[in-house]
């Protein structure tokens, strides 16, 4: 696997394959962020903020309280404290603009250069924990490796385009992955729907995760039907039970004239919605 620029990597292999890039692409602020930062944020918010969690190898949910963090997650130059207290567990700090606020640019920055909504977390690991089993993600992700090694393995995947609701955790891959190891020179490039699982194989890994949410047919297609809802009395109420038929598990339609009306109205209303 080779080190691309980000130009490259959205001619060659952007939705297709992952790649390795060199850990320059992204403005600085982002490289300075180390475990301590991490440590700092947990111990000031404790687990309780909803946007900071801590997942032991298991993947259980620890439900540490605030006091918890803070008897254990206090800054030491050396960080042997925090790596006891961390062991085979993984602490993600989620909407890290929010406690760096000078991750807000880079945001605005990432969301123009992309145009899709994009979101930056932090995971920080101990040696041999892994924060969650085998999955794919609803979004394209780049892994940015800031401190220490993380290992990860790939899958290609195994419904196309797949959405982060639909399909989590559900379908087990075959083949064998492909193993990449990053380092604190390197950016992951995951695309959106290759399955993947990381570990980390020695002492402390932080990686932030970029994620790059494009956005999809089904997205603006809900959205219009959303709206039109609020608008428009008739898709609120309640479908008579005569257009229904079931099989005593499930409800169909029924094929009627009445419903052909029903459907080319919606139509004609998402196409006015969408100035189509
Ligand atoms: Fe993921």
């Amino acid at each position: 696997m080779n080190f691309l620029e980000l130009e490259d990597l959205i001619k060659y292999s952007w939705m297709k394959n992952p790649l390795l890039l060199k850990n320059t692409w992204l403005p600085l602020e982002i490289y300075d962020i180390n475990p301590n930062n991490i440590f700092d944020i947990a111990s000031k918010f404790g687990v309780t903020d909803e946007n900071i969690s801590c997942y032991s190898s298991n993947h259980t949910k620890r439900s540490d309280g605030r006091k918890e963090f803070l008897d254990n997650f206090f800054i030491k130059e050396n960080i042997e404290e925090p790596i006891k207290f961390l062991k085979n567990r993984t602490l993600i700090v989620r909407k890290a603009y929010k406690y760096f606020p000078k991750l807000q640019e880079v945001l605005t920055d990432l969301t123009n250069y992309f145009d899709s909504v994009v979101s930056i977390n932090f995971y920080l690991s101990s040696e041999e924990s892994s924060g969650f089993p085998i999955h794919h993600d609803g979004h394209h992700v780049f892994a940015v490796q800031l401190f220490g090694n993380k290992s990860w393995e790939l899958w290609k995947p195994m419904v196309s385009s797949p959405m982060f609701r639909y399909e989590w955790g559900q379908q087990k891959p075959k083949d064998r992955p492909i193993d990449i190891i990053t380092m604190k020179d390197s950016t992951l490039y995951i695309p959106l729907g290759w399955l993947h699982k990381a570990n980390t194989p020695e002492n402390l890994s932080l990686h932030a995760t970029i994620g790059i949410n494009p956005l999809r047919w089904i997205d603006v297609i809900e959205n219009c039907l959303d709206t039109i809802g609020s608008k428009q009395s008739l898709l609120r109420s309640p479908i008579p039970a005569s257009f229904l038929s079931s099989n005593g598990f499930s409800y169909h339609f029924k094929k009627s004239e009445d419903l052909d009306v029903i459907l080319s109205w919606l139509i004609d209303e998402m196409k006015k919605e969408m100035n189509y």
